[in-house]
């Protein structure tokens, strides 16, 4: 079983939106499709406190994967390793605010039980994915994400580029890659397009295997497929 994390300190970059979608698409491959009431071997998993409310979590009974809510069960958490008939995790994380960020003594993922939320999924996970958008602002948190948080732990991970909006040009999309590139993190091919209906969907509830079958729609969830694709067969490493 893998335990995927999203992970970036960074707010409304898309981390709930990847992690729910990527479970929707891999139990759309993977789900039993001759019995409707087997198990799904897909979880999404949320530590955002503050997720619980918006989350997809009015959808626990009718979503095709498990959706759970687990920021105040560390010991859980802990375990999730030991989930049997879970073949893939994906887990949901908030953003957080480095106060700390000139100390290096301090714990970069900062106090309280949502940071122990945080350390105790980051200890079981085995590859973490961070999202980033094409604009500036989100550079230094996620630099911050890696440097502080990803690279003192040895764990893998690939950055992604989200929320791109092909309507805007290539430069900001061009500067965002060099960033990456410069730094010598590894980035996902895939970039993930900014569609209204990611947006839509999110307020809704719903997940992109759910989307009408028009083109438009189509080719939003095809960033997903893709990304999905290429997280497993090591795509950009
Ligand atoms: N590729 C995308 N296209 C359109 N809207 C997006 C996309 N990714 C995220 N969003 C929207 O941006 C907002 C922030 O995304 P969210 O997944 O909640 O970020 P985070 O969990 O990192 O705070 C949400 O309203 C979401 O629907
Ligand atoms: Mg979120």
């Amino acid at each position: 079983m893998a335990v995927h994390v999203v992970l970036n300190q960074k707010g409304g970059v898309g981390k709930s939106t990847i992690a729910v979608n990527l479970a929707a698409v891999t139990a759309d491959v993977l789900n039993h499709t001759d019995d409707p009431d087997a198990n799904s071997p897909v979880a999404a998993v949320s530590v955002d406190p503050q997720g619980s409310a918006v989350w997809w979590a009015s959808r626990i009974d009718d979503l095709p994967f498990h959706i759970v809510q687990a920021h105040d069960d560390i010991a859980g958490l802990r375990r999730l390793k030991d989930l049997s008939d879970i073949k893939h995790v994906y887990v949901d994380t908030p953003g957080w605010i480095d106060l700390n960020s000139e100390d290096e003594t301090s714990d970069p993922l900062g106090r309280g039980p949502a940071a122990d939320a945080l350390r105790a999924v980051l200890d079981v996970a085995d590859f973490v994915i961070v999202p980033m958008e094409t604009e500036p602002l989100c550079f230094q948190p996620t630099a911050r994400t890696i440097r502080k948080v990803l690279e003192p732990r040895g764990i893998p991970y690939l950055v992604v580029i989200n929320n791109w909006d092909p309507r805007d040009g290539r430069t900001d999309l061009d500067e965002t890659k060099a960033f990456v590139r410069a730094n010598r993190w590894p980035l996902a091919h895939t970039v993930i397009r900014h569609y209204k209906v990611h947006t839509r969907a999110s307020a809704e509830g719903t997940v992109v295997t759910e989307y009408a079958a028009n083109r438009v729609s189509l080719q939003a969830r095809q960033d997903f497929d893709k990304f999905a694709l290429e997280l497993n067969i090591g795509g950009g490493r």
